[in-house]
């Protein structure tokens, strides 16, 4: 069980590692990008926020990442509090240095905590080669295709060894066959390296893919419109993804998420 200082307030029942509670986001032109969500992610989970453009996911994703301050409800961390240094972020563009090479690239976060380069060398090299980026440490980004810029972004985001892995569309702008090798290699860092992963995404298919829970959110204004368990075991790899098991999960998912966009007034996407 939880060993709670008695100076904390009480851990949620779920042992939660964070939690919004009521979290509400307002702009300052009006726009409500959440309202009254509450969403618990437990240490481990691999969870996906699912919904069409505009439903606040990646202001659900820029408040944990402590970028953004909800305008209502609260953001709880088990234990009180939780240092953002242990957060790893990859967006839908990889954001690599064009001029530094693979190996600089995936080396910035741990220079900017002031580990030297002869220091860092090992986890870098290791970190690349989970990537299977072997070989390509010093081509330039240029030199590579999308996917491999990628496998770059994310070398980056787990090489400070992050408890908390925030991802934001990551794969929306790859070709699918790259998307299901990404996606796989996603999962096996995951199972290795047991950080929590909250992953963004529009589509049905990767979100059921990856996730152990699904958080279908619906626009107009941004919030949870249902929660979907994914109750298939890990490892999945390609006899899952051909599977009578992950065709009805599919189904479930896009019934949900079909639901949630009607609920919005049959919201469209607004190429957002
Ligand atoms: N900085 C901002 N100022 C004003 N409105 C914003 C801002 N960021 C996002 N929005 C609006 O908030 C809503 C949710 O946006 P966002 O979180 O980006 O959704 P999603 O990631 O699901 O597409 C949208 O209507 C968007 O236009
Ligand atoms: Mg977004």
């Amino acid at each position: 069980m939880q060993q709670n200082k008695v100076d904390l307030p009480p851990v949620r029942a779920s042992g939660a590692l964070l939690s919004l509670a009521g979290v509400g986001k307002v702009f300052s032109n009006g726009v409500t990008a959440l309202d009254n969500v509450d969403l618990a992610i437990g240490e481990g989970d691999f969870v996906s926020l699912l919904g069409p453009s505009g439903c606040g996911k990646s202001t659900a994703l820029r408040i944990i990442a402590g970028l953004s301050l909800p305008t209502s409800g609260t953001l709880e961390w088990r234990g009180g509090s939780f240092d953002r240094s242990g957060i790893g972020f990859v967006f839908q563009e990889p954001t690599l240095l064009p001029w530094a090479s693979v190996f600089d690239n995936v080396w910035l976060p741990l220079r900017l905590r002031g580990v030297s380069k002869a220091k860092a060398a090992p986890a870098i090299m290791e970190m690349l080669s989970r990537v299977h980026l072997d070989g390509f440490a010093e081509a330039v980004p240029r030199e590579l295709s999308g996917g491999m810029k990628m496998r770059v972004s994310i070398a980056r985001a787990l090489v400070t060894k992050p408890r908390l892995l925030l991802m934001d569309e990551p794969f929306a702008a790859l070709d699918e066959i790259t998307r299901f090798r990404l996606n796989d290699d996603l999962l096996s860092l995951w199972q290795d390296e047991r950080f929590t992963a909250i992953f963004v995404t529009h589509s049905v298919f990767e979100s059921v893919f990856l996730s152990s829970r699904i958080v279908v959110m619906a626009a107009r204004p941004g919030r949870v419109f249902e929660e979907l368990a994914v109750e298939a075991a890990y490892p999945r790899d390609e006899a899952f993804r051909t599977s009578p098991d992950y065709a009805a999960l599919c189904r479930r998912a896009s019934d949900v998420l079909s639901a949630a966009m009607q609920a919005n007034g049959g919201g469209r996407d607004d190429g957002h």
